[in-house]
């Protein structure tokens, strides 16, 4: 199947059909747009390999409002995962019955794009090792425009684990796609490139919005020293503009890279993230599901 009916990476997708599928998204949110999928009888067959609370819920929740059936998948307990069946033989026979589309969630041992070459249904990437988590950097694009129209020219700090993580790999693509730019400041172990910063409040004064992200330790082996001078708190956030915003993907390590706080603190986009990810991934599913 031609990859680009699929959602894999952002950047196999055009900057205008990004533009168009954050427009999409917004209508669904404002209400201005009330699709329903009901009397097509298309299904979803959502496959997570891996844990997950945010993405898995709100895939389930937006393709219920656009009135998809859903069949389940997760973990590998109760399948034949446990008998030694392999992931690439799991994600075939599931496609082999013939839903309409697939949403997986897997770690690096599943290559996305060799599996969408052997199928003849779209799949939506629903975080991919260390490779990219399209929904969740779109979902987070999405909620910076609610504040600012434009991302063009901001300056977005991604504090913390951005070696390893994949929401960083989608926004890599996505800031040079839509002209936003991107510092990294974290422990040095585990930043994807050399920080300009010497210390967080430097790092935080130069930024219009801190991306806070938990270590990814199911991905790498190495011992980081987490301390506190890479932590947002009351005290470090001093440092950020009064209408610097905050965001996390979740899920947060509290005492870690952020206060137990964060949540009440005003600048805090992290909960609109979640509920606008619902919008986002609707717009991905529906836009899918329009191509085929
Ligand atoms: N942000 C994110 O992917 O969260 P989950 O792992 O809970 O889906």
């Amino acid at each position: 199947m031609n990859q680009s009916k699929s959602f894999l990476q952002i950047s196999s997708s055009e900057a205008l059909d990004l533009r168009d599928l954050l427009i999409l998204a917004q209508s669904y949110k404002s209400g201005s747009i009330n699709e329903n999928f009901k009397g097509s009888g298309k299904t979803g067959a959502f496959l997570f390999f891996e844990p997950s609370t945010r993405t898995r819920m709100s895939f389930e929740i937006a393709a219920n409002r656009l009135g998809l059936r859903v069949v389940n998948l997760e973990g590998s307990k109760g399948t034949s995962l446990e008998k030694g069946e392999t992931l690439l033989d799991t994600v075939l026979n599931v496609a082999a019955m013939k839903p309409d589309f697939l949403v997986i969630r897997c770690g690096d041992e599943l290559d996305l794009k060799a599996v969408q070459s052997k199928l003849r249904i779209p799949v939506l990437n629903a975080g991919w090792g260390k490779v990219e988590h399209p929904s969740q950097a779109l979902l987070d694009v999405f909620t910076l425009q609610e504040k600012w129209g434009d991302l063009k020219g901001k300056r977005i700090l991604i504090l913390g684990d951005s070696r390893y993580s994949r929401v960083v790999g989608s926004h890599v693509e996505l800031a040079r796609k839509l002209g936003y730019e991107i510092k990294y400041f974290g422990p040095s172990e585990v930043l994807r490139e050399a920080s300009d910063f010497k210390s967080l409040s430097q790092a935080l004064e130069w930024a219009d919005a801190v991306m806070a992200l938990r270590m990814q330790k199911e991905r790498h082996q190495d011992r980081v020293d987490y301390s506190s001078q890479f932590s947002l708190s009351p005290a470090t956030l001093k440092h950020l503009k009064p209408e610097g915003w905050i965001l996390h993907p979740g899920p947060m390590n509290y005492g870690v890279e952020v206060f137990d706080g964060i949540l009440d603190e005003p600048r805090s986009l992290i909960l609109t993230q979640v509920e606008n990810g619902v919008y986002v991934r609707m717009a991905m599913m529906a836009k899918v599901l329009k191509e085929l």
